[in-house]
């Protein structure tokens, strides 16, 4: 046999990372190891016992009783695509809370799945405001769905949704909601707040690699996905499809090939939130961001998002003018090893996001990464007080 590439023994690992930026987010050994446990069945019943145990961490940590959760094989996105696509049909208005670039990607799949779509844009950096949805809402008489996003990773803004769904609710609308951000990082509680779809990531505040979308769904949700008059145009995202798969239906019905090693991946990563506690894992990363929003501040630079309003997960920094902002950031990586994000969308070239999610929010990545920035910002022309970010920041640390 011929040795393509290095003997295994020489095969280097991925360089070290600290990876603040919107995600993925490091990930714990013990998540790690999980995926390394072997290879079984899709349909070995000891492997379906594990999927059921999955859904039902999902729903401790969706905080739901009534929900059908499961994990999708896909990002994110995949979660966003399969509830336009299995709760909408062709005509249907959906109305869209927009005010950053992942509200935009709502948009844009509503109009594939060919929905009667009502985008409300509001402005970048600030909260959805409610009377927006209140005023549409009264010019229409069929709304079937209202979307909004929880955690818009693109400015940093964390949006309340009681409001917005009781609004939809007042006009017998579903409500689905964008968690990708959001869960585990910050409280998302799923039936308390009348959600009927939500969907989210596992590389963010759950700490674990990307590839699976931790959905819930209401009874009303599945019960609408079931009944459709066409089928959707997807098959892979079919939620109805995937409720059977996942042990929803009278019997578990073959889907696709379960991507093993990620699912256990994410029971690992699930036990350790709920091993943490949700308050408690909620506090770590509002005490990690008041720190890191401290020292940022200290050191001379300004916060996109008003103090209300803030993720803790992800804080969105204005780039100084007349410095070359992704500079900034390959300094980082090559001389630190840590990862920031770049703005999206209106906010390109202008912002800098930075994540604490999950694994990631640590007190000690936060002193590292402002103690960079000390070094990084006068090479680029932009003075700082040497010391007053990183003070600041254990100034904050000690007093929470
Ligand atoms: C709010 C939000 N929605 C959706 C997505 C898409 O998720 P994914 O990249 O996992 O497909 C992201 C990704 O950053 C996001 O931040």
């Amino acid at each position: 046999m011929t040795q393509i590439g290095l003997p295994p023994s020489e095969i280097p690992m991925l360089p070290a990372r600290t990876l603040l930026g919107p995600g993925p987010s490091n990930v714990d050994p013990r998540v790690l190891r999980a995926m390394t446990q072997g290879m079984i069945g899709y349909l070995d019943p000891d492997f379906t016992k594990i999927m059921d145990e999955v859904t039902d961490l999902i729903r401790r940590v969706y905080k739901t009783a009534e929900g059908r959760t499961m994990a999708l094989s896909g990002t994110g996105m995949s979660g966003m695509e399969a509830g336009l696509a299995s709760l909408l049909e062709p005509g249907d208005t959906v109305i869209m809370c927009v005010h950053g670039y992942f509200c935009e990607r709502l948009v844009e799949i509503g109009n594939r799945v060919r929905a009667n779509v009502v985008p409300l844009r509001s402005d970048w950096g600030g909260v959805f405001p409610e009377e927006m949805l209140e005023q549409e809402l009264k010019k229409h008489k069929n709304v079937k769905l209202v979307c909004a996003v929880h955690a818009e990773t693109s400015t940093g803004v964390l949006q309340p949704l009681e409001g917005l769904s009781r609004l939809a609710k007042d006009h017998d609308a579903m409500f689905m909601v964008d968690a990708v951000t959001s869960l585990g990082g910050v409280d998302v509680a799923f039936d308390d707040w009348g959600m009927d779809y939500a969907y989210s990531a596992t590389q963010k505040c759950l700490g674990c690699p990307p590839g699976l979308s931790p959905v819930s769904l209401s009874e009303r949700a599945l019960h609408t996905a079931r009944n459709r008059t066409e089928k959707p145009f997807t098959w892979y995202l079919d939620l109805a499809m995937l409720a059977d798969y996942w042990g929803w239906g009278e019997q578990r019905v073959y889907h696709h090939t379960a991507p093993v090693s990620m699912i256990l991946a994410l029971r690992e990563g699930l036990r350790l939130v709920l091993e943490e506690g949700l308050d408690n894992r909620f506090k770590r990363h509002a005490v990690n961001a008041a720190a890191l929003r401290a020292g940022v501040e200290a050191l001379g630079l300004d916060l996109v998002v008003p103090a209300e309003h803030r993720l803790n997960q992800i804080t969105v920094v204005w780039a100084p003018k007349g410095i070359d902002e992704a500079d900034v950031r390959t300094r980082l990586l090559r001389g630190h090893g840590i990862e920031i994000g770049a703005g999206l969308g209106d906010f390109a070239g202008k912002v800098w996001r930075i994540g604490l999610m999950g694994e990631s929010s640590k007190q000690e990545n936060v002193i590292a990464l402002l103690s960079a920035l000390e070094r990084i910002l006068p090479e680029v022309g932009f003075e700082v007080a040497r010391g007053a970010g990183v003070k600041a920041a254990e100034d904050a640390l000690t007093a929470a």
